[in-house]
């Protein structure tokens, strides 16, 4: 597989994700836990009483398992996954989707050194069954084609420009491939969302995450070419567990609470996307002539 520069120059790393993946280490603080850094897909799990730490981790996986799921096929097909974090999703995806071959792409080294160093024994079994390469959603470092399946959890809210995010997808997909992208996302398209947000969610106001709509995501795959877009809510899942969650460390009132808040309110929602590269459509006029006697 080759490994080259996307079209465009490497995006800088705003401020707030370098310094939440870099000093900050989010993903090491009792919030996420588990080798995953997500809300958490709670369906299954109780909430009452108060849910404990492998409670927490195993919703976070359940969230991977819901994406990878959605993905259709994946044995014995290769898989990038845009925002991997500390690497435990490609991990899962080796090892219970039997992808063959998964790539990790990080924009924040920091958090690619965390994942080699969780991950060690799989990268050591030297069977290139699992690499982690820096690379931002925008700008990725893989020549066209590449990738069967693409996958993404929690990280498209840090994306700067999703219309370059869906360009790079459907070019590093192979004709026929499938991508499922899932995160926090504004319902619709009304321009008051970003600046309502922004008052409610400190993670808004400061810039790490983006006030980004489904109607602007499913908009820019499909302008990259992509097709079968599929939406799917999945928030009742997610916001009322990462609330019970939040709740051991924020008291009712303080920002983190807002996310249920500006769910119910309408503002936000999370949300499962699928989308396809169509393969190529062959017609009996694009077969080779036959041989004549
Ligand atoms: C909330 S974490 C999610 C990590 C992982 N997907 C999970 O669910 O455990 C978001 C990740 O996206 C990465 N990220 C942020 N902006 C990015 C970009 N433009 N391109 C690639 N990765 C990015 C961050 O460095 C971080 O590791």
């Amino acid at each position: 597989m080759t490994e080259e520069p996307g079209p465009g120059p490497f995006p800088t790393m705003t401020a707030a994700v370098q310094e939440t993946y870099g000093p900050a280490d989010l993903g090491a603080t009792p919030l996420f836990g588990g080798g995953f850094i997500n809300f958490g897909h709670w369906e299954g799990i109780p909430l009452d009483p108060f849910p404990d730490a492998a409670d927490r981790a195993r919703s976070q996986q359940a969230l991977y398992h819901r994406v990878l799921a959605s993905l259709g096929p994946t044995r014995g097909l290769s898989a990038v996954e845009v925002g991997c974090g500390l690497g435990t999703g490609c991990a899962l995806a080796l090892e219970a989707y039997g992808v063959a071959q998964v790539t990790g792409v990080d924009i924040h080294p920091q958090q690619l050194d965390r994942a080699r160093r969780a991950h060690a024994g799989l990268l050591a079994g030297g069977t290139e069954r699992l690499r982690f390469v820096r690379g931002a959603a925008e700008s990725m470092p893989f020549g066209d084609a590449a990738f069967d399946r693409l996958y993404s959890v929690e990280a498209a809210q840090h994306f700067r420009d999703l219309d370059a995010f869906a360009q790079e997808a459907a070019r590093v997909l192979k004709p026929g491939g499938r991508a499922a992208v899932s995160s926090f996302f504004v319902p619709d398209a009304d321009p008051a969302r970003p600046a309502q947000l922004a008052g409610l969610l400190d993670t808004f106001a400061t810039g790490l995450d983006v006030a980004h709509s489904v109607p602007e995501l499913t908009g820019c795959l499909e302008r990259a070419g992509l097709t079968d877009v599929r939406v799917t809510s999945i928030g009742a899942a997610v916001w009322p567990g990462w609330d019970r969650w939040l709740s051991a460390t924020w008291e009712p009132g303080t920002w983190p609470r807002n996310f249920l808040r500006s769910y119910r309110e309408g503002l936000l929602d999370y949300y499962t996307v699928t989308a396809a590269r169509p393969a190529p459509v062959t017609t009996p006029g694009d077969r080779p002539p036959a041989p004549s006697a």
